[in-house]
C-alpha cells in the first residue's frame, strides 16, 4: 500500500491529469523524447487487439510503417494522461539502466486499468536518452476477476519489435533503456550488432548510441544471403545476361543493347542479338566497342573483327587498335580495355561474350552488365522490328526434366570446386531457362558450361577437365574456313557433328512455308534465272557446290557473300525443255544434284517459264521515211522490225527517198526483226502486196507474195529468203498500176513462227500456186508492213 501512495502522491504534475479515450492524439511537447534517435513530440493512443498502442508517427495502422509502443491489454476505453517534472527517480533509474549518463528531466505517464490491475507506463526524458518503465498496482480492484501475472511492453521501430520491459511483480516498476539507435530503418538496442544478410550489412551500435556499419566493397556485391561476391564479372551466353552482381536474365528480342556505358569518359559496350533456329528465342551475335573518339571496333561471329568497319586479321600476339588490345587463339578473341583509370577485358567466341573489370577506378557503369533487368533503358535500337516478337511452337524434342539435370552439373565436381567462389545458380538457371525452349543443339549445353568454367579462370579457379566430364569436346571447331553471311549462322547439319551455314529463323520462315530453296524463277524474254539460297540447300545437307542444271555442265554462280546461288539459261541452253500449247510457250529446266542419283528427289527443284505466245501488231510505214525502224511490242516479244528497199542483189544500195527508181527496176525487199531469239523463232513473210492508196485495203491489190510464196503469176518475183530466221527478203522488177496514179505502196504481213514446233519456211513450189494456209503459221500472228514510192 505505501508503495502504491509512492506512485500516487510522490510527483509534482505539470499540466493536471488529463482523461484521454483509447484513441487521441496527445501532446508530449512539454516533455518531448528521443526514440531511437527520431524526436518525437507528440503521441497517438490506440488500442490494438485489446492492448494499448502508443504511437508517435499517427495513429496505428497494421500496414503503415509507425513508431509504437505496444503495451499491456487495456480493459476500458480510458486512460489517464499526465506529464510530470520530477527528477526523484533519476538514480533509481539509471542505477538499473547503467547506459543512462543524463539526469531525469520529466516524464509522461499513461495509466489504465489493465486485467484488474491499475497499470502504468512511462516515457523518461534523460535529455536525449529514454527509459521505459512498466509497473501494475498490487491493489484488485473490486468486482473484477483480477490476475497476478507480468504485464508486458514492446518497442517497435517500423513496426518492428527492438526492446521489450516486464513488469513481473505488482507494485514493482521495471526500467527499459529505448534510446538506441537505427540502421535501414531497424531499431536497435545500443551495444548491440545487427545483421542484415539481403544487404551483406552488418551494423553496431554503440553506448553512446552511435551506430556504424560495414557492407560489401567496391568491389564486391551482396548475394543476397549474406555473403560479399567479387563484383565485375560479366557473362552474356546465347540470350542470357549474368550480371556483375550474378542476377541473370534473357533478352527476348533482337535488339542491340548497351552492356556497359561509362558516362565519364563516353565508352559504350553494345551487344546485338539475332535469332537462330527459333524467332522466340535469340542469341547475342557481335559486340561492339564504341569510343566517343576514334573508330568503333566490332568483334563478329567466326572471330572476325573490325575496326572501324574494316577487317583486321589478328593473331595471338597482341595488337593496338584505339588503344585497345586485340589479340586472338583459337577459342576466340579477347580485347584488352585502359580508359580513364579503370581496365578491363572483353572476350567474345560468338556465342558467350565475357567482361572482366579489373580496375574500377571509382567508375560507375550502367547497362546490362550492370543491372540485367534494365532492359529499357538499356535497349539502343529505335526501329520496332527488331523488338516483334514471335510465337513458335513448343519444340517436342526438349525434355525439361533432362536439361535441368544436364545444367544442374555445375554443382557437382568438377565445377564445385568453384562454386564457393562464384555461384553457380545464375549460370544453371541460364543454361536450364534456355535449354527448355530451345533444343541443345550447336554445342549450346557446352556453351553455358564454359561460360561458368571461364568465369572460374578468371577468378584463378581452373576446373580439370570439365570437358570430358560434362563430355563436351573442346576440339570442335564450328565451320572451319567458313563465313557465314547475316542472315545465316554457324549450326550442326542434320544429327551430325559437321556444321555449316545455316539460315535464321525469320529469313528462312518464308521460304519454309512455301517449301521452296528459293525465289521464283525470273523470266525474260528467252533467258531465265533461278536464284536458290545457300542455307536452305545447306542445312538440308546438299552440298550446292555439287548443283548443276539439266545440262551438267551448267553450274550454279554462288555470291560469296550472301550465299545465293545464281542459274542462268536460255531457251538453247543447259538442256533447256521448250514446250508450247495454242497459248503458251514453256521454258523447262531443273536443278540436280550432278551424280548423286539418291539424292536426286531432295535437290530436284523443276521450274518453267511460261510466256506468251507471239502476236505481233500491224505496223505501217512507206519507203518516203525508210529505213524506218520500228519496236514492235507483243505480249512477251519485245522486237524491232525494219523493211528496207535495195537497188542489188547484195543490199547494200539501199533505196532511200531521193533515189529514182525505173519502171521495170530490179529492187529487193528487206524484212529483219532484231531483238527476237533466232534461235526460237523465225519470222515469215506471209504476204505482200501493192496498191495505189495507203489503205491496205485499197480495192486495186497485186500481190507479190502470198501464203509465204511467190506470186507464181508473177515472174519476176523471187521469194529469196523467209522462214529460217529473223531475215527474210525477196526481189521484184518495178511496175506502176495502169490507171495513172503516183504513188505505189506495198504492204506486207509479217508473222512470227515458233521453230520448236517445226519447220518454218513455206513449202513453195512451183506446182503448189495458191497452197492452202500452213498450219504452222496463223493470219492472227502477222506483223503487217507497208512501204510506198512516190513517182
Ligand atoms: C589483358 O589483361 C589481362 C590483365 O591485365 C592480362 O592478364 C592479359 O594477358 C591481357 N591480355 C591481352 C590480350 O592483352
Ligand atoms: C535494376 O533495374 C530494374 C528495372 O529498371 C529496377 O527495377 C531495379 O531496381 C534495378 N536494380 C538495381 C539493383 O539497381
Ligand atoms: C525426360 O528425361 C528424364 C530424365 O532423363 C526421363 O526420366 C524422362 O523419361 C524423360 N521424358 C521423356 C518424355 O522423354
Ligand atoms: C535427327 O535426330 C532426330 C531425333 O533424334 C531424328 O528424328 C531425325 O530423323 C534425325 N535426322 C537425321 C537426318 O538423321
Ligand atoms: C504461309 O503462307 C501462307 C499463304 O501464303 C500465309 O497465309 C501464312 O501466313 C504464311 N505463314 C507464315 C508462318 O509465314
Ligand atoms: C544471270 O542473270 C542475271 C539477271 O539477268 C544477271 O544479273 C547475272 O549477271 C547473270 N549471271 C550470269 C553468271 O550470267
Ligand atoms: C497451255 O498452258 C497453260 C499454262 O500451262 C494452260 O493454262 C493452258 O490451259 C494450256 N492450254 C492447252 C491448250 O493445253
Ligand atoms: C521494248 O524494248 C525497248 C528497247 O529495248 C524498251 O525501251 C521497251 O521498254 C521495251 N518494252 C517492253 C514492253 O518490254
Amino acid at each position: 500500500m505505501l508503495r502504491l501512495l509512492l506512485l500516487l502522491f510522490s510527483v509534482v504534475t505539470l499540466a493536471g491529469s488529463v482523461i484521454i479515450t483509447q484513441k487521441q492524439q496527445v501532446s508530449i511537447a512539454q516533455c518531448p523524447i528521443t526514440y531511437y534517435t527520431e524526436k518525437y513530440t507528440n503521441v497517438y493512443t490506440d488500442v490494438s487487439n485489446g492492448r494499448l498502442m502508443i504511437c508517435f508517427k499517427g495513429f496505428y495502422n497494421p500496414g503503415k510503417s509507425n513508431d509504437c509502443i505496444q503495451g499491456p491489454v487495456i480493459d476500458k476505453n480510458q486512460i489517464t494522461f499526465n506529464i510530470y517534472q520530477d527528477n526523484s527517480l533519476s538514480s533509481t533509474i539509471r542505477q538499473k539502466l547503467k547506459l543512462l549518463t543524463n539526469d531525469l528531466k520529466c516524464y509522461s505517464y499513461f495509466s489504465f486499468l489493465s486485467e484488474g490491475r491499475t497499470t502504468a507506463l512511462k516515457l523518461y526524458q534523460f535529455g536525449t536518452q529514454t527509459a521505459l518503465g512498466l509497473q501494475y498496482s498490487d491493489y484488485q480492484q473490486p468486482g473484477t476477476g483480477s490476475t497476478d501475472y507480468p504485464r508486458y511492453a514492446y518497442t517497435l521501430v517500423n513496426n518492428e519489435q527492438v526492446h521489450s520491459v516486464v513488469a513481473s511483480k505488482a507494485a514493482v516498476e521495471n526500467y527499459g533503456d529505448i534510446t538506441g539507435c537505427r540502421l535501414n530503418g531497424f531499431g536497435m538496442a545500443r551495444n548491440t550488432v545487427k545483421s542484415f544478410p539481403e544487404t551483406c550489412t552488418t551494423g553496431s551500435c554503440s553506448s553512446a548510441a552511435v551506430v556504424t556499419s560495414t557492407t560489401c566493397g567496391d568491389r564486391e556485391y551482396c548475394d543476397g544471403k549474406g555473403s560479399c561476391k567479387q563484383r565485375g564479372l560479366c557473362t552474356v551466353t546465347g540470350p542470357t545476361v549474368i550480371d556483375f552482381r550474378g542476377q541473370m536474365n534473357s533478352v527476348s528480342d533482337r535488339c542491340e543493347y548497351t552492356l556497359l556505358q561509362d558516362q565519364s569518359t563516353g565508352f559504350t559496350l553494345k551487344a546485338n542479338f539475332l535469332e537462330r533456329r527459333r524467332r522466340d528465342v535469340s542469341f547475342v551475335d557481335s559486340v561492339t566497342l564504341d569510343f566517343s573518339q576514334g573508330a568503333d571496333i566490332q568483334l563478329l561471329q567466326g572471330h572476325r573483327v573490325l575496326v572501324g568497319g574494316s577487317p583486321v586479321t589478328l593473331s595471338g600476339s597482341v595488337q593496338t587498335f584505339n588503344g585497345v588490345g586485340l589479340s586472338k587463339d583459337q577459342t576466340g578473341v579477347t580485347a584488352n580495355i585502359s580508359l580513364g583509370g579503370a581496365s578491363f577485358s572483353l572476350f567474345f567466341d560468338g556465342t558467350t561474350a565475357q567482361i572482366f573489370i579489373d580496375v574500377l577506378a571509382g567508375h560507375s557503369y550502367k547497362g546490362l552488365c550492370e543491372n540485367s533487368s534494365s532492359f529499357s533503358s538499356s535497349k539502343l535500337s529505335s526501329d520496332s522490328s527488331c523488338q516483334q516478337q514471335y510465337q513458335e511452337k513448343v519444340d517436342n524434342t526438349v525434355n525439361c526434366t533432362a536439361v535441368t539435370q544436364q545444367c544442374n552439373i555445375l554443382k557437382s565436381p568438377p565445377f564445385s570446386s568453384c562454386n564457393a567462389v562464384i555461384d553457380p545458380q545464375p549460370y544453371i538457371a541460364a543454361c536450364t531457362e534456355t535449354l527448355c525452349k530451345y533444343p541443345a543443339v550447336d554445342g549450346l549445353r557446352c556453351q553455358f558450361l564454359g561460360a561458368y568454367a571461364k568465369a572460374c579462370q578468371k577468378r584463378q579457379v581452373n576446373i580439370e577437365n570439365w570437358e570430358t566430364a560434362a563430355q563436351c569436346s573442346s576440339s570442335t571447331v564450328m565451320c572451319p574456313g567458313r563465313t557465314c553471311s547475316d542472315h545465316e549462322f554457324c549450326g550442326q547439319i542434320d544429327n551430325s557433328t559437321a556444321t555449316g551455314c545455316r539460315c535464321r529463323a525469320i529469313f528462312a520462315a518464308p521460304y519454309i512455308n512455301s517449301s521452296s530453296f528459293g525465289a521464283p524463277t525470273v523470266c525474260q524474254h528467252n533467258s531465265a534465272s533461278l536464284t536458290l539460297v545457300g542455307c536452305l540447300l545447306e542445312q538440308r545437307g546438299i552440298d550446292y557446290s555439287l548443283l548443276t542444271l539439266l545440262d551438267k555442265t551448267c553450274k550454279g554462280q554462288v555470291d560469296e557473300t550472301t550465299h545465293l546461288m545464281t542459274f542462268n539459261f536460255t531457251s538453247d541452253n543447259c538442256g533447256t525443255i521448250v514446250t508450247t500449247n495454242n497459248s503458251q510457250v514453256i521454258f523447262t529446266n531443273a536443278v540436280t544434284l550432278k551424280d548423286k542419283i539418291t539424292r536426286k528427289d531432295q535437290a530436284f527443284i523443276e521450274f518453267s517459264c511460261l510466256y506468251k505466245k507471239p502476236e505481233v501488231n500491224h505496223v505501217a510505214f512507206r519507203i518516203q521515211d525508210s529505213p524506218v525502224v520500228q519496236t514492235v511490242v507483243s505480249g512477251d516479244w519485245n522486237h524491232t522490225v525494219t523493211m528496207k528497199a535495195f537497188a542489188d542483189s547484195m543490199r547494200t544500195q539501199m533505196l532511200d527517198p531521193s533515189y529514182q527508181v525505173q519502171l521495170n527496176q530490179k529492187i529487193w525487199v528487206e524484212l529483219k526483226s532484231s531483238g527476237l531469239d533466232e534461235n526460237l523463232i523465225s519470222t515469215v513473210t506471209d504476204s505482200c502486196w501493192a496498191t495505189n492508196q495507203p489503205s491496205s485495203d485499197s480495192s486495186q491489190k497485186y500481190f507479190l507474195i502470198q501464203d509465204g510464196c511467190a506470186n507464181f503469176d508473177d515472174q519476176t518475183v523471187q521469194v529469196e529468203r523467209n522462214g529460217d530466221g529473223t531475215l527474210n527478203y525477196f526481189s521484184f522488177n518495178m511496175f506502176k498500176f495502169t490507171d495513172e496514179s503516183r504513188d505505189l505502196y506495198l504492204h506486207c504481213k509479217l508473222q512470227l513462227c515458233l521453230k520448236q514446233e517445226g519447220n518454218c519456211i513455206p513449202p513453195c513450189s512451183v506446182q503448189t500456186k495458191r497452197r492452202r494456209r500452213s498450219a504452222k503459221y496463223h493470219q492472227r500472228d502477222a506483223a503487217f508492213l507497208s512501204m510506198g514510192w512516190s513517182t
